[in-house]
């Protein structure tokens, strides 16, 4: 997995790209010349996917995105996961992020979906219901993949932890290029609270926060991240890295350089991807 950031894309047997000749369908057909592989995005509120050309680090086609169903248990995800992807032509191997901590394709935390994904084999489930291969990666690994990559960390060394601001705080820790995955640092004690409950962007919507105070929250946050890792940079992911210049100038005691993400929302799609290419 952390190999997909730091090294060129592997392509894995029988998935290089596809000759037209030999492509099935229309979106086969598109790979003329160049590496796909399907990404999907589970979120809270939408599930969304789309081919990736890895060498380009982008959606190859438009995404298809479907809401989010509740209550949001395994099973029915997976039927989504299956109309995302039916939407296309796909054939190939399947990448999808899960908003908690995934170990060996297995759902270990679920602090914002439904607690039926604790100890579920969410490789197995997503790939009996895609009848294709499947790699299963948190959200925010995912993104930080495709950040290194292609985004605001290519060619960066040292350490560096992308943060992404949403419903939760997911994070990606990557040390010379190289992924530690699922560190969680979303969930570290800060003011006696789950971090993420004080410093979220739904927190800051919940309890209608000036940019001012929640930056003010956010700089509490990062400077405990900073005091634990040293890291040289924070990538600050989420939908709200579109917004950065609302709140970014306003955090100034952290010594790390701080920049927003660039994918912005396809970055869980592509880290995705990337990372079953990798696999
Ligand atoms: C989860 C993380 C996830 C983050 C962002 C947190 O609540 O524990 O695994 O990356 O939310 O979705």
């Amino acid at each position: 997995m952390g190999g997909a950031a730091s090294h060129p894309v592997r392509h894995p047997p029988g998935c290089g790209p596809v000759p037209r000749e030999v492509g099935r369908g229309a979106a086969r057909a598109r790979t003329v010349g160049r590496m796909q592989i399907f990404g999907v995005d589970i979120g809270g509120s939408g599930i969304k996917g789309a081919p990736v050309d890895l060498d380009r680090g982008d959606l190859a086609q438009e995404r298809h995105k479907v809401l989010t169903p509740h209550p949001a248990t395994p099973e029915v995800v997976a039927d989504s996961v299956a109309e995302v992807v039916g939407h296309f032509d796909w054939s190939g191997p399947v990448g999808i992020t899960f908003p908690g901590v995934v170990t060996s394709g297995v759902t270990r935390t679920a602090a914002n979906v439904d607690k039926g994904w604790i100890d579920t084999d969410a490789r197995t489930l997503l790939s009996n219901k895609l009848s294709l291969p499947v790699t299963v990666l948190n959200d925010a690994d995912a993104a930080g993949i495709a950040e290194m990559t292609f985004g605001a960390g290519r060619g960066r060394k040292g350490t560096v932890i992308m943060l992404t601001f949403g419903t939760g705080i997911g994070s990606a820790v990557f040390i010379d290029g190289q992924l530690v995955p699922n560190t969680e640092l979303g969930h570290l004690e800060l003011n006696g609270h789950d971090a993420e409950k004080h410093a979220s962007t739904k927190v800051k919507e919940d309890e209608d926060l000036s940019w001012h105070h929640w930056a003010h929250r956010v700089q509490r946050y990062l400077t405990h991240v900073e005091m634990l890792f040293s890291p040289e940079l924070f990538i600050i992911g989420g939908g709200v890295s579109r917004k950065a210049d609302k709140f970014l100038p306003l955090i100034d005691h952290v010594r790390a350089e701080m920049i927003p993400a660039e994918l912005q929302n396809n970055a869980g799609i592509v880290g995705a991807a990337m990372a079953a290419a990798g696999s």
